[in-house]
């Protein structure tokens, strides 16, 4: 090895050792004919001295370094002179006094300093992502990406789950989004999709036996994206073969606990709480809650029935709901203005027609441009439902329940951030159950699967699925952390006839449903077993356990928000031939002749 020890691991017991370090050059400085170089490899950084002792053709050599220069340096390691110790730095005790230097590689001027202070525009971080790889941060998120990982393969190896790779050319899997399409240039004109997920392969894997699958796998979406969310992710998917919902829930939390104390050092008491999709919406507006603080949606549709104001009553009258949320103590934190820009941020974001609000005075009376429309004992019944006091700011919403959820959600997300209602360091882990089997399209006028068209309804709503496939519930379950969706899963269709049904009620009709999933439904006659199983997010995962804002930061070489990776400069022209060998015909061609 060109090293004896990396950057990071000498120490004063080290004192008088002769050793070989490889790294970048991070820092220089030219103290009157005396170099101090700091030498940064992963691992850490060491200080080397050039000195006249160096001779001179050595010390020559030092001079000429520069940032990000690649070097060996033989040396002797020696006490830091008193009253130059580093404690910030593990290595911060000793120098190398260096006796050689070899150097290895020469940089060109880096764009960014890996350690400098000020971090650069994402693009230039994306394009040159070698060098910001090298941030210390950056190498401390791949380090804890690596051990979560690491500790999701022990955990279910110890409990005899098997990883098995499923295809990445193979048939749509409908997860919601668009595929990623890969031409066939032995079969023109067909296509194999890349996987949105690996959700068919693993269900016939519990078909063939494989009782316990696990696989760290990559997935493919083309979707909008987001902070959360890449075109390209990687899942922890699983599947088992005769379990109920309750029994995946415990293994997750046996394995959410498990990360929790290796990786955060936090005690989280399993079993993690659960909530229903409907208590959810009723709750939080949303089917994954931040838990870390409270400001709950209040319903008062029943006193808004009561008022004159026109807004509340016909709302009511429709069907509709009045519900809000107590902002505790907020009432000074925002002006009119503010609240002219919180009501335009729910009315463009979210569909809302506007945003009523009170103000509660020191006396305890509620103090709006709309209060003269609401009696004194309507507005104190207001007051105490919402749980008023000095100083609170009260606000409401009505409209469709669909409505107030979206934005009374958006409205508590804001709050929570803005008046610092939790702890960023305080981790929360909960279940979201029972979601509706099926969502309205009003586009396509029909049901759309709210998770995927597998999942299994709960036996006691079976015959909801002829009458009422509205009020049905499945057997499914969202792993939810911090306020953000980090898994879901659920317990699948098992028999042939069950399935035809709800391909059916989503509107695959049966030569669709032959062509699309036929090996699917072939395999579900040939001694399927029960089954269910659950993804999460590793990405997203890694995410929230490093404190994350954006997923990009988690994902070595991730894509833009429009999908396109700056550094290889992904997706590119191909050759001409290419395509005609595929027999593709571009309408815009971007293809080298
Ligand atoms: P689902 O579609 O809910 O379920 O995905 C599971 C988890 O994967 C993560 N995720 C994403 N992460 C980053 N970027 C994306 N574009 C993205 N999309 C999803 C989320 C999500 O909770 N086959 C089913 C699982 C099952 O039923 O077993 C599935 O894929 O954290
Ligand atoms: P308007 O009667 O439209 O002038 O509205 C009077 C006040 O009621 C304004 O502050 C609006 O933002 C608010 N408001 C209007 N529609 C709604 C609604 N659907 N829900 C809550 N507040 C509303």
């Amino acid at each position: 090895m060109l090293r004896s020890h990396t950057c990071g691991e000498l120490r004063l017991s080290h004192v008088g050792q002769r050793v070989a370090l490889c790294g970048w050059v991070d820092t220089y400085r030219d103290h009157s004919g005396v170099l101090f170089v700091d030498l940064r490899d992963r691992y850490g950084k060491t200080q080397v001295v050039f000195a006249p002792e160096s001779g001179p053709e050595t010390l020559q050599a030092a001079k000429s370094l520069r940032s990000e220069f690649v070097v060996r340096v033989h040396g002797k390691v020696a006490p830091r002179p008193e009253g130059t110790v580093n404690a910030k730095l593990g290595t911060g005790e000793i120098e190398v006094r260096a006796e050689r230097l070899e150097i290895l590689n020469k940089s060109l001027n880096p764009p960014f300093q890996p350690t400098g202070k000020e971090l650069p525009g994402e693009d230039l971080r994306l394009k040159y992502r070698y060098v910001d790889l090298r941030r210390p941060e950056m190498q401390r998120t791949f380090i804890l990406r690596h051990r979560m990982i690491k500790l999701m393969r022990d955990y279910f190896d110890a409990l005899g789950f098997l990883e098995v790779e499923t295809p990445m050319l193979g048939r749509s899997t409908p997860e919601g989004a668009r595929d990623y399409l890969v031409p066939s240039r032995v079969q023109p004109g067909t296509f194999y999709a890349l996987p949105q997920s690996p959700q068919l392969y693993k269900q016939i894997l519990m078909v063939a036996g494989y009782d316990r699958y696990l696989q760290v796998a990559r997935c493919f979406r083309d979707e909008d994206l987001r902070a959360d969310r890449q075109p390209e992710f990687t899942q922890l998917d699983l599947e088992m073969s005769f379990i109920t919902a309750d029994d995946i829930i415990g293994i997750i939390d046996g394995l959410v606990a498990g990360l929790a104390r290796q990786i955060l050092g936090l005690e989280v008491p399993v079993p993690l709480p659960r909530m229903t999709y409907d208590e959810a919406m009723e709750r939080f507006g949303h089917d994954a809650p931040d838990l870390r603080f409270g400001m709950e949606l209040i319903d008062v549709t029943d006193l808004a029935a009561q008022a004159e104001f026109r807004v509340f009553r016909g709302t009511v009258a429709e069907g509709g709901r009045v519900r809000g949320v107590n902002a505790k103590g907020a009432a000074d934190r925002y002006s009119r203005k503010g609240i002219d820009e919180l009501t335009q941020y729910i009315v463009e974001g979210f569909g809302a027609k506007g945003l009523a609000w009170f103000k509660v005075e020191a006396d305890g009376r509620l103090a709006s441009p709309i209060a003269k429309n609401f009696s004194a004992d309507l507005l104190a019944k207001i007051a105490a439902r919402m749980d008023a006091a000095p100083g609170d700011l009260l606000l409401l919403v009505a409209d469709r329940f669909e409505v107030t959820c979206k934005a009374l959600y958006a409205l508590r997300k804001r709050f929570g951030a803005e008046l610092r209602l939790y702890d960023p360091a305080v981790m929360n882990f909960s279940w979201v159950v029972e979601f509706p089997m099926f969502a309205y399209d009003p586009d396509q006028h029909g049901w759309t699967a709210m998770h995927h068209p597998f999942t299994a309804p709960r036996p006691q709503d079976r015959e909801l699925l002829r009458s009422e496939p509205g009020k049905c519930r499945a057997q499914a379950y969202d792993l939810v952390i911090n306020g953000s969706e980090a898994g879901g899963g659920t317990i699948r269709i098992h028999q042939q006839e069950l399935q035809q049904e709800v391909f059916g009620l989503l509107g695959i009709d049966a030569a669709t449903a032959q062509e699309r999933f036929g090996f699917l439904l072939d395999a579900l006659q040939y001694g399927a077993p029960p089954h269910g199983g659950i993804a999460l997010g590793i990405d997203r995962m890694v995410m929230l356990f490093a404190g994350l804002d954006s997923i990009r930061d988690c994902i070595a070489f991730p894509k833009t928000q429009r999908a396109t990776d700056l550094m290889t400069g992904a997706p590119g022209a191909v050759d001409s031939k290419q395509m005609r060998e595929l027999g593709i015909i571009c309408q815009n061609p971007r293809n080298r002749p």
